[in-house]
């Protein structure tokens, strides 16, 4: 075994949460060597489990991607819960002069309640152009640190209360991720834009579940780490489905031309809920890296091994399983974009940002092209990875930013060009 993954599997029997030097250790691990890169084999997306080649469109919607979402739902990612039996939308404030009047601003908050008595809602901000000749399409995406950090207007109401941090909802956090968003940019070019904070559908800590969208449906009173059937990446999906159902309700909307976007952990999330929900008509998944657009396989940047130690939650139980023993895993994660397919999905990396393998997100969108070619089309056009801030088309596009793990501008300019190409 390659001593990597030798030593990883050593410190995978190790108990992380009471012992630094575990964490340490584990850190200490992390491959940034292209040299060190073990050899692997990718499994391919077309093989089905009784050892059948996938050759039409028809073969893959019908058989093969029902089988692989079930894979992913059982070994990553969890089930998916139903829609809540009842769902609202309340229109907590609404603005006609937003952003210098150039867009129409609402709050609303999505109630979902349960013939069992038990509700959960959380609040999302909408800007949409304001004059639109017709309804418009959008961008919907989780926020990290509340609705009111997504923008520079300071009257937005603050979210994020679910975690019970009170200290992190203060007046300096707002505006203070306004340019992962660029609300004003898309709203000047005919897009809507709305967003909703992660931690009000499961915040996001190991002991986060009884205050999460999953106890609509389980008693989880104190239940800590990882879940059997449950991930909190899943419920973070099934919220960003529930963003759409409520932007069906918006008049100005045209929610079959939604491009859903997400940074990071909310960009493993994205390509999650692309995959399950496909009222998504464009997936962009931001330096999602480990769990997210990155094949496991290379074992470079981030490993599962500390990905699950430091973050049980984000995953089922049963993931740790392959850890440093990802070649046992029947798929890696170029199925996950395949899912998406025949939707446009764009993956964006850093060039510092090793931690999510840049490299291996290139290689994974590219992979995907085989499911891309039953359809017709190419995949991504690219053989070989494009200069930096260079950006590839196709039905899989790619780019990889000068700088660090973010979501900034220049993310955004790629992702218009292809809703200019898709959406409008
Ligand atoms: C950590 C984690 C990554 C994740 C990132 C983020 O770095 O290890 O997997 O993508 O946080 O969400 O910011």
């Amino acid at each position: 075994m390659h001593p990597l993954k030798q030593r990883a599997r050593e410190l995978a029997t190790q108990d992380y949460r009471s012992a630094p030097s575990v964490r340490e250790a584990i850190l200490a691990l992390t491959n940034y060597d292209e040299s060190q890169v073990p050899p692997y084999t990718l499994p391919s997306p077309l093989q089905t489990a009784d050892g059948k080649t996938i050759a039409t469109a028809n073969e893959w919607m019908n058989f093969q991607r029902p089988a692989i979402l079930n894979l992913f739902k059982k070994e990553m990612y969890g089930q998916m819960p139903p829609r809540p039996d009842q769902m609202a939308f309340e229109i907590l404030t609404e603005r006609n002069d937003a952003l210098d009047n150039t867009a129409i601003r609402q709050e609303i908050r999505i109630h979902c309640s349960m013939r069992n008595g038990r509700s959960h809602s959380f609040d999302m901000l909408l800007y949409r152009p304001k004059n639109a000749p017709e309804p418009a399409p959008a961008f919907l995406g989780l926020c990290f640190k509340g609705n009111h950090a997504t923008t520079d207007e300071t009257d937005v109401r603050m979210t994020g209360q679910r975690l019970g941090k009170p200290e992190l909802l203060t007046e300096d956090t707002r505006g203070i991720q306004a340019e992962r968003w660029s609300f004003r940019e898309l709203v000047k070019r005919g897009y809507a834009g709305a967003t909703i904070c992660y931690h009000d559908i499961f915040p996001d800590h190991a002991g986060g579940w009884d205050q999460s969208i999953f106890a609509l449906f389980e008693d989880l009173d104190g239940f800590n780490g990882a879940h059997p059937k449950y991930s909190s990446i899943g419920g973070w999906a099934w919220g960003l489905s529930r963003g759409l159902d409520c932007l069906e309700h918006i008049p100005g909307i045209d929610p079959t031309r939604i491009a859903l976007h997400g940074h990071s952990r909310l960009g493993k999330t994205s390509l999650w809920a692309g995959a399950c929900d496909q009222r998504f008509r464009i997936v962009i998944s931001n330096d999602s890296g480990c769990g997210g657009a990155t094949l496991a396989r290379r074992f470079f940047g981030e490993t599962y091994l500390f990905i699950v130690n430091a973050m049980p939650h984000w995953f089922v139980k049963s993931f740790r399983q392959y850890i440093a023993n990802e070649d046992a895993m029947p798929f890696d994660q170029h199925f996950l974009i395949a899912l998406s397919a025949p939707r446009p999905v764009v993956v964006a990396s850093a060039a510092e940002d090793l931690w999510a393998d840049p490299k291996g997100e290139f290689l994974s969108a590219q992979n995907a092209g085989a499911v891309y070619a039953l359809f017709g089309s190419k995949g991504l056009e690219a053989d070989a990875m494009p200069a930096l801030d260079e950006y590839v088309t196709g039905d899989v596009s790619y780019h990889v930013r000068t700088g660090k793990h973010d979501q900034t501008w220049v993310d955004w300019q790629h992702y218009l060009k292809i809703a200019d190409r898709y959406l409008v």
